[in-house]
């Protein structure tokens, strides 16, 4: 009987000790921040006029043609990119990506503040100072209503399905790589080359390969949706993907960076069974023994 009181005694403290300092340690190591803002409320008095037109799909296609293939590439309906990704970059800046999928990962409220301002939309205003200017133009003198059009074409080319693989390349390798993914063919390099990548943004962006492991799955939700939340001034623009694209770029980076995660999340229950059937057996043999004891 002593000896179970002992136990309870340790046991209450010990929780005691954990309740009061981990909570107050992750407080202090992962600062509050608002939850991910899928809905873009920042944006909408610049899209109400836009939103509150229907699009015509055709009139869109010939916009898009005339305005934005020149740098983009929309490979799907037959525009292919004009430069190698070298050149490109060299002249851009960064890699244009391709517009075929844009329908489909980009929230369309956000597509539509991006098309009339880019470096407002994509939060990134603060470094386009001194006479630099975002490497692609702003359409607000626009009507809106071709803005809709534009939009109401880009959705109706986008594929109905795409591989988290997929929406990572078109969202995030313009700028990153992730080389644990694919080591020996290199196709997951970024498609900037990294100097051109530094000149344009100041900052390299870095490797993804571990991101998943080092920042933790919450931290990416947070910063992928406004990386200001976390490193207010970062040269990281605000890639405004939907929740369904947001979260595949999540599960492709736990694929890639932590493959193991769910076999491990799997081995505790039955490591904590394994544990109590032999805490079981234990205090039997306890029993056995002290039982001659006595
Ligand atoms: C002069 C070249 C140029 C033209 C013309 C151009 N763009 Fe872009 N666009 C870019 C570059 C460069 C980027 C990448 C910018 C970055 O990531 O910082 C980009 C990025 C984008 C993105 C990705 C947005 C994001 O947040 O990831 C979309 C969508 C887009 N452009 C749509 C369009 C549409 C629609 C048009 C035509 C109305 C157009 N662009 C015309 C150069 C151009
Ligand atoms: C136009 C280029 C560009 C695009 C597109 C881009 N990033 Fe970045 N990213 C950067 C740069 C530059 C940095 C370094 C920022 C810094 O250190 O301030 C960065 C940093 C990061 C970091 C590190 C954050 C930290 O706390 O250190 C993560 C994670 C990240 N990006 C994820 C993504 C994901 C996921 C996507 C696609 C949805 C993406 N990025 C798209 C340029 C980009």
């Amino acid at each position: 009987m002593r000896e179970l009181k002992i136990l309870a005694v340790v046991v209450a403290l010990t929780l005691i000790t954990y309740w009061g300092v981990e909570p107050f340690a992750h407080s202090q190591m992962h600062p509050k921040v608002a939850p991910a803002d899928f809905e873009f409320k920042d944006l909408a008095d610049k899209t109400a006029a836009v939103e509150a037109l229907t699009g015509d799909a055709n009139n869109g296609q010939v916009l898009v043609t005339a305005n934005c293939t020149a740098c983009h590439s929309i490979k799907s309906q037959g525009f292919p990119q004009l430069m190698d990704n070298a050149s490109s970059a060299a002249a851009y800046g960064v890699v244009p990506p391709d517009l075929g999928t844009a329908g489909k990962i980009y929230n369309e409220r956000y597509l539509a503040a991006f098309i009339q301002n880019p470096a407002e939309a994509s939060l990134t205003s603060h470094k386009f100072v001194d006479g630099k200017v975002h490497p692609m133009p702003s359409y607000n003198w626009m009507q809106p209503q071709e803005i809709a059009d534009m939009i109401a074409y880009l959705k109706s080319i986008a594929p109905e399905e795409m591989s988290n693989k997929e929406v990572f390349a078109d969202s995030c390798q313009r700028c990153h790589g992730i080389k644990y993914a694919d080591m020996l063919n290199g196709t997951m390099a970024s498609y900037t080359p990294a100097e051109d990548i530094k000149k344009y943004m100041g900052k390299n962006a870095p490797d993804l390969s571990q991101m998943i492991r080092s920042k933790g799955e919450h931290y990416l939700e947070t910063f992928i949706n406004n990386p200001q939340k976390h490193l207010e001034g970062t040269a990281m623009p605000r890639v405004g993907l939907n929740e369904e694209s947001q979260q595949q770029v999540v599960t492709y980076l736990q694929e890639v960076g932590d493959s193991k995660k769910q076999e491990r999340e799997e081995l505790g229950p039955k490591f904590l069974i394994y544990l109590v059937v032999f805490a079981i057996f234990a205090w039997l043999w306890k029993l056995k023994q002290w039982r001659e004891v006595h």
